[in-house]
């Protein structure tokens, strides 16, 4: 076998590898699988690009290759490992920006090459060439969108800027008048190849991801993460034909669908369509309505909530954001023993973007080894809020919010939400009144049936349990009066 053929194969297997890894992904039982398919896809593609190009370049330049790799597999190691669950989505902004920044130099490297040596001498056929040259250009345009915006979108995600929508005047019609012009542009570049309109091209399509990203904000950064994922994996497609390596194209077009399909499915969820999504603002309304036109609110301690989960028959958790902040699922984890031990019926609620990136909820609750079986999709569980009697709102905000529902002038009126006030009594807890990612106030705060338990979600989570001792009958335990008598 030729190393040519060796490496074909290698690449049919890898793309095989990375088809059963996304399979594999999309199910809590199969997940591990699928990151370790995913890895062995990875290895296998890099050890048989490198052995490819091994073929035509020096030992010296494959030497380089190898020390790159290293280098940057150094310090992915690095900052996987250090990285917090809640700065996932801007570690995954970030590392969208090389793909399109990779796919925007491979672009231009390419351009490059044929105009050195020379038209008529590239391995490119004359009939060829103006395909070529639309890849190039298309290739460029994808990456710098992709650059762009998901710098913007690390910088809103990290809060270095704010999240707040950028509303231009016209801005839609800026928009599609930079589309319409690298419409135009192609055509031109196509025959008619050159410097300036490399550089234009370049300079448009920079301005137009950094545009796109800052005109959307608040509640619909989920999307704009997973959309840029799909960008990125185009954006690797394009680079795959320029540098004619089938295993990219392949591997490009996984990310760019699934990353398409992804968004598709959070759009639903937040009852967004995929255009108004792009086409930005959202979250500029002020809130409708502010805490204080909502009525009071009333507060409840550990030991209290501990009384209700005492004599409950059946609780629902809905975690969010703030149970990824406190680190608190594993607290919830023994709670949910603990009760279940009781004879209690415990399940949880998951919302679609609930967190802040997709699965984050399954994720920390996996890890926690809450059973797979009582964590429940929205979808599953929301007709059974009615009839229960405790719901433990634990960090959720906005995924919680009846004005989703109730009110048609809310910033996020429309989005199916867990119906949790529907339950005979909730408690949210939460360290004050305010309000979640989306910046709007939460009418569910000052339901008759709501209490609030204020203060970090593990904490309060570790005093209930103490509240209600070991075996989950409440038991003024030491540790439930020292509870008691701080006033938690
Ligand atoms: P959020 O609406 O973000 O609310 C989280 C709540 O947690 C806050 O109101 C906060 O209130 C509370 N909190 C924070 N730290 C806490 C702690 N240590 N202990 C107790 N509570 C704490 O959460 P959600 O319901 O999960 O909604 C998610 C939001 O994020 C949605 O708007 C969604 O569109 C957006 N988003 C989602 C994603 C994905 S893909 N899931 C990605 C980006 C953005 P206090 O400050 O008063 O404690």
């Amino acid at each position: 076998m030729t190393s040519l053929t060796a490496s074909h194969a290698a690449d049919l297997v890898a793309a095989l590898l990375f088809v059963l890894s996304l399979a594999g992904l999309s199910q809590h039982r199969t997940s591990r699988a699928g990151v370790v398919y995913g890895i062995a896809g990875m290895a296998l593609a890099l050890v048989a690009t490198v052995v490819l190009a091994a073929r035509s370049i020096t030992v010296g330049a494959v030497t380089l290759i190898v020390v790159a790799m290293a280098l940057g597999g150094a310090i992915g190691l690095w900052r996987a490992r250090r990285v917090e669950m809640t700065q996932m989505p801007e570690l995954i902004a970030v590392l969208h920006s090389f793909v399109g920044l990779a796919a925007v130099l491979v672009g231009w490297n390419s351009y490059l090459e044929v105009e050195a040596h020379g038209r008529a001498q590239t391995r490119i056929g004359a009939g060829l060439l103006g395909i070529h040259h639309a890849e190039v250009f298309i290739g460029v345009f994808i990456g710098a969108v992709t650059f762009t915006g998901s710098i913007v979108a690390f910088l809103k995600l990290s809060a270095r800027i704010t999240s707040r929508p950028l509303t231009l005047p016209g801005r839609n019609a800026l928009n599609l008048g930079a589309l319409g012009a690298f419409a135009v542009l192609t055509a031109w570049f196509t025959v008619s190849p050159g410097l300036a309109l490399m550089i234009t091209v370049t300079a448009l399509a920079l301005a137009l991801g950094w545009h796109l990203v800052a005109a959307i904000g608040g509640g619909d950064m989920p999307v704009v993460v997973s959309m840029l994922n799909s960008y990125s994996g185009w954006a690797a497609a394009a680079a795959g034909f320029l540098l004619d390596n089938n295993l990219l194209i392949v591997t490009g077009a996984l990310v760019g669908s699934s990353g398409a399909y992804l968004s598709y499915i959070m759009c639903k969820a937040m009852n967004r369509s995929f255009l108004s999504v792009i086409a930005g603002g959202f979250g500029v309304e002020a809130p409708s309505c502010g805490a204080e036109s909502q009525g009071e609110h009333r507060e409840v301690r550990a030991a209290e909530a501990a009384g209700m989960l005492a004599r409950a028959r059946s609780v629902i958790i809905t975690p969010g954001y703030g149970m990824a902040v406190a680190q608190a699922q594993h607290p919830v984890a023994e709670l949910t023993r603990r009760l279940r031990g009781r004879g209690v019926e415990v399940r949880f609620g998951v919302h679609p973007v609930a967190g802040r990136l997709p699965g984050h909820m399954n994720v920390l609750l996996a890890e926690a080894k809450v059973p797979y079986d009582i964590v429940l999709e929205m979808d599953e569980i929301n007709d059974d809020f009615a009839g229960t009697s405790v719901v433990l709102v634990i960090g959720a905000n906005d995924t919680v919010n009846p004005a989703a529902t109730e009110d048609p002038a809310s910033p996020i009126a429309g989005m199916p939400v867990l119906r949790v006030w529907e339950a005979d009594q909730v408690v949210v807890f939460k360290r004050s009144m305010a309000s979640g990612y989306a910046g709007v106030q939460n009418p569910l705060f000052f339901r008759e049936n709501s209490s609030m338990l204020f203060g970090d979600a593990k904490q309060s989570v570790e005093d209930i349990l103490a509240a209600l001792g070991t075996d989950g009958r409440q038991e003024p335990t030491p540790a439930a009066r020292q509870a008691t008598a701080a006033g938690r």
